[in-house]
């Protein structure tokens, strides 16, 4: 755990339940029932995908930034961005469809970041919507097979997530489980991912479908640590896939900010040697060169050269014009992957910011204190009444089980056909639907204002508008002056116990320094000034029958954000992941 995931751990006050908690509930079980409303958000064209750059008041449109891209250093065929609410009439669809239950019946998987937030919804969507699917093989971190198949039991079978299949074959759902999952112990930052040859050959056997949704997701990881998973492990689980004799595809997930590019952002396989197209960043991306570093520099590390470490991944990576050690690192996955990949069938799918279920198996569930959430948090909390964010940037937020339902599609479609071609989708909004940063916070804000969270001593914690601040060192001097405020350190001297002082103050500058630290790596996605074309998700759905419409909804377009965010999302995430405050 990173010291700032140490320091976003969620610390549980012992309430229990709250009346929001009992809601939530109540609330959960109809809206299992209740349509959600089709997207009513009143974008004004004009502002559509328009973005300011506060600081020097300049602005670019997407169809300028388009405009910019296609004179840039290769050649697309993208049309410029629909208009937000132009999303496919859920009735109309092709005759046949894809036959994505066709093409699953039977099929056996290998799947790795199974204990991941992605891959268990995918695994639980896999195993409810296709009962007759063949085998699960999960890659699973873990010393032996025993320990593997104890975290398969704690993290998959026995969890909330898997409650409605439990339902639907009831006592017969541990065989059934057990049946379908087999737990494989290894790890895909090892040679030959790290798992024994047995099983390795029963599953070059048997297997037709290979997913790697492993990641090391953290922003800004060691270097030779996020090199070895993101970079390296995706080769070698491809690796694994060119041996499996009955292959229809690889799929691979990625991210949508693996391009560190402005404006619109194409479907389109990541180059070798990439190279961001600014002025500041003149060089391409030497694949050799970055493994070598990061082996190099793990051979001189030590343990205690973390922050080191650290430190030259976020270098390497801005030097080349990435976001962060992850985004970059995901790149150079995906380049591996362009290099590699021979005549295997690929299909690359690039989510964008992943929040809880829209609608499958509940609305809702999420796992982990993530993305957007940390923020969330302590915005609720009242920590974070102000953060370093334009307004009008939109965030491109996706529901988990909407990619799911994407990774789906396209992996029948294309495991179908398996040609030997490379295919990259991306599971996004915000060209089909964008929410700007100043509606997510105004929905945040509307829930909190009607179900705020309680403090320790029980007192309902009262949140104002978010401010949204400029500069990195507005925004410093801020949150100091507001926490300082907010405890009233003004006037030490007047504390009558000195110690209790002294230990509020200590608190207070670690929140400042936890908020600070999560401003400057938030920074890039609260100024974004990109958009992801979803033309290929809306071909593919174009392709769809009206039944696997309904079963694989992954339309962003029929998103009501409001009620998402402030219905569903924030009400799901206090419920499984602040447990119920
Ligand atoms: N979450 C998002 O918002 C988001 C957005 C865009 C793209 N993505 C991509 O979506 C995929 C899934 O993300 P997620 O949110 O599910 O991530 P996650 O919750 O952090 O899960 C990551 C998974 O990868 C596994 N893993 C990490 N290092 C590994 C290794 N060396 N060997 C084997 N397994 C390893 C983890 O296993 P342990 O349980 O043992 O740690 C876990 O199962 C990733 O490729 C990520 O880059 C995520």
């Amino acid at each position: 755990m990173t010291a700032l995931q140490t320091a976003l751990t969620v610390d549980h006050n012992g309430n229990g339940f709250s009346s929001f908690h009992k809601y939530y509930c109540a609330r959960n079980c109809i809206s299992n029932v209740t349509p959600l409303l089709k997207s009513q958000l009143a974008y004004r064209k004009k502002n559509m995908l328009m973005t300011t750059n506060t600081t020097t008041t300049t602005t670019t449109t997407a169809v300028s930034a388009y405009k910019d891209y296609q004179g840039g250093y290769t050649a697309t065929t993208i049309e410029a961005p629909p208009a937000p609410s132009d999303h496919l009439e859920p009735l109309h669809g092709a005759a046949g469809g894809i036959g994505v239950l066709e093409f699953l019946r039977g099929k056996n998987f290998f799947v790795t970041g199974g204990t991941g937030f992605l891959a268990k919804v995918l695994i639980e969507k896999l195993l409810r919507t296709m009962p007759d699917v063949g085998k699960i093989y999960v890659l699973i971190r873990a010393k032996d097979k025993q320990a593997a198949a104890e975290r398969l039991k704690n993290e998959i079978i026995d969890t909330d997530l898997f409650k409605s299949l439990e339902s639907l074959h009831g006592k017969s759902y541990k065989t059934f489980m057990q049946e379908k999952l087999i737990p494989v112990a290894g790890d895909v930052s090892e040679s030959d991912i790290g798992i024994e040859s047995n099983i390795a050959a029963e599953i070059a056997e048997v297997v037709n479908v290979v997913v790697n949704s492993s990641a090391n997701t953290t922003f800004d990881e060691r270097y030779d640590v996020a090199v070895n998973t993101n970079t390296r492990g995706p080769c070698r689980v491809l690796g694994l896939a060119k041996k499996c004799k009955n292959l229809c595809l690889f799929l691979h997930v990625s991210t949508a900010y693996i391009n560190g590019e402005s404006g619109i952002i194409p479907e389109e396989p990541m180059q070798i040697g990439h190279r961001v197209r600014s002025q500041m960043y003149t060089n391409e991306v030497d694949l050799e060169t970055e493994l070598n570093i990061a082996l190099q520099s793990k051979e001189a590390s030590q343990v205690k050269s973390t922050p080191l470490m650290k430190e030259l991944g976020l270098q390497r990576a801005k030097q080349h014009g990435w976001e962060n050690t992850y985004a970059f690192t995901k790149a150079m996955g995906e380049m591996m992957i362009t290099k590699e990949r021979e005549n295997i069938p690929v299909v690359i799918i690039r989510p964008s910011v992943i929040e809880s279920t829209y609608r499958e198996p509940f609305p809702g569930w999420i796992e982990g204190n993530r993305m957007m959430d940390p923020v969330v948090l302590f915005y609720g909390k009242g920590q974070l009444p102000g953060f370093l964010a334009n307004p009008e940037a939109v965030i491109d937020i996706v529901p988990v089980d909407m990619v799911v339902n994407t990774i789906l599609v396209a992996m029948a479609k294309h495991g179908k056909e398996a040609k030997p071609e490379l295919n990259v989708y991306h599971a996004a909004s915000s060209v089909s639907n964008p929410v700007t940063l100043y509606d997510f916070f105004k929905y945040t804000c509307e829930h909190f204002k009607s179900w705020p969270l309680v403090d320790r001593d029980g007192k309902e914690i009262r949140i104002t508008d978010m401010k949204f601040i400029s500069t990195l060192s507005d925004f410093s001097s801020y949150i100091s002056s507001e926490i300082i405020e907010r405890n009233s350190l003004m006037d030490d001297e007047a504390k009558p116990d000195e110690k209790l002082s002294k230990r509020v103050k200590a608190k207070c500058e670690k929140l400042e320094t936890v908020l600070l630290h999560l401003a400057t790596l938030y920074e890039p996605y609260m100024f974004f000034s990109s958009w992801f074309h979803n033309g290929k998700v809306k071909a593919l759905m174009k392709m769809m029958s009206v039944e696997e419409k309904k079963l694989f909804e992954c339309d962003v377009g029929v998103i009501d954000w409001k009620e998402y965010i402030c219905n569903i999302h924030v009400p799901g995430f206090r419920t499984h992941v602040l447990k119920g405050k």
